[in-house]
């Protein structure tokens, strides 16, 4: 396996060390932000599918393994799935999941996440009457509550043993909250990633009201980020991103950067093979991946890279390249957090 990497690495061939599986584009909220949903046939991973998948991943390389959506949770046999992606003995494996649906799914789902030993990612976007207008349902805020309640309660019985992370995706509409969601965080005592709303993305929605327009909101809103005990986001991604909002800094593009580490894959619940760019490279269910790096789609996704615009987003950028983390702050802030980990 170690000699897999180093071949990709030399080559320059991604190794799919991160992969995320979308179990489904279902989902239980509509938000503002996000067109996955409105992608959806309504199905969803199917066992024997994602099963093989699981093989080919683990046996190419994959060792981080993140569950997505569309809302992950909806699958009906969740645990059949959890039960399937841990016998791969991938080294770490997460839930995205808004944590949005009945009390009875939620203990389901928390229960199963320290059964299995799944870590869990949520998003936080707002509060109050902010949080169901940006993600499309009603009482937001509770009903996630709730559950982080609960998490925690299992945290504190050392039932639940990761220190579990809220993302906020900043926009036009939640960006006065900022500082009463840093606080309910750290109230919680929960991780914080914290990204700006963007489209442009297949998977994202444009629309005027979230953009984030008055730039010395941001920065300043940034600032108070920066200085986050529990953040996730490195420090080095905020001095980027001001940087390249500003025109003084180029895109920084992982797949181009950092292709065998750094680079970022996403598994349909078809089985297809995507990244950040329209289109699919094939289907692991057909396909071997070593084919799938030698074909024309992975030829033509790869002049699409460097064709691309660029983007400066957390959720690709912070992977790109090793040495941004030569950065004292982010040191220090890696530091701090491995001190207070749970
Ligand atoms: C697609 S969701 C899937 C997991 C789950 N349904 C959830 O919302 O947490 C993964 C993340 O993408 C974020 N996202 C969706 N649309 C976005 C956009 N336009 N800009 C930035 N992040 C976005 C969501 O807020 C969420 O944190
Ligand atoms: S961001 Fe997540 S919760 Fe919101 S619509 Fe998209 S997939 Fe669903
Ligand atoms: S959007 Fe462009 S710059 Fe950003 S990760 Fe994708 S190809 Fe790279």
């Amino acid at each position: 396996m170690a000699y897999n990497h180093v071949r990709n690495f030399l080559l320059r061939r991604p190794s799919l060390f991160l992969c995320s599986v979308r179990l489904t584009s279902l989902c239980s909220q509509a938000c503002l932000q996000c067109r996955i949903p409105s992608q959806s046939d309504g199905s969803f991973f199917e066992l024997e599918s994602f099963e093989v998948v699981c093989r080919k991943l683990y046996k190419y390389g994959t060792r981080i393994l993140i569950l997505s959506g569309g809302e992950p949770a909806l699958h009906p046999q969740l645990e059949d799935i959890f039960a399937i992606a841990k016998k791969y003995r991938f080294r770490s494996m997460s839930i995205l999941t808004n944590l949005y649906y009945s009390e009875a799914q939620q203990d389901k789902v928390i229960g199963l996440s320290a059964k299995y030993g799944i870590g869990i990612h949520t998003s936080y976007d707002g509060l109050g009457d902010t949080a169901d207008r940006l993600r499309g349902a009603k009482d937001v805020q509770a009903t996630v509550e709730r559950a982080m309640n609960r998490i925690n309660e299992l945290r504190k019985q050392g039932i639940y043993q990761r220190k579990p992370t809220a993302t906020v995706v900043i926009s036009a509409l939640n960006i006065d909250q900022i500082p009463d969601i840093i606080q309910r965080l750290q109230d919680l005592d929960w991780n914080l990633n914290a990204d700006l709303y963007r489209w442009g993305s297949i998977n994202h929605r444009e629309q005027d009201v979230l953009k984030l327009n008055d730039k010395a909101k941001v920065i300043q809103t940034i600032n108070l980020i920066r200085r986050t005990k529990n953040l996730k986001t490195p420090l080095w991604y905020y001095d980027g991103l001001l940087k390249y909002q500003a025109g003084k800094m180029k895109k920084q593009c992982p797949y181009l950067i950092s292709p065998t580490f750094g680079s970022k894959f996403f598994v349909h619940e078809n089985g297809e093979l995507h990244t950040c760019m329209d289109g699919s490279l094939g289907n692991l269910l057909n396909d071997e991946v070593k084919d799938i790096f030698r074909s024309q789609p992975w030829r033509d996704m790869q002049r699409g890279f460097i064709n691309c615009q660029g983007c400066w987003n957390n959720c690709f950028t912070v992977s790109s390249r090793a040495l941004s983390y030569l950065h004292w702050p982010t040191i220090r802030q890696l530091m701090m957090m491995k001190s207070n980990r749970t």
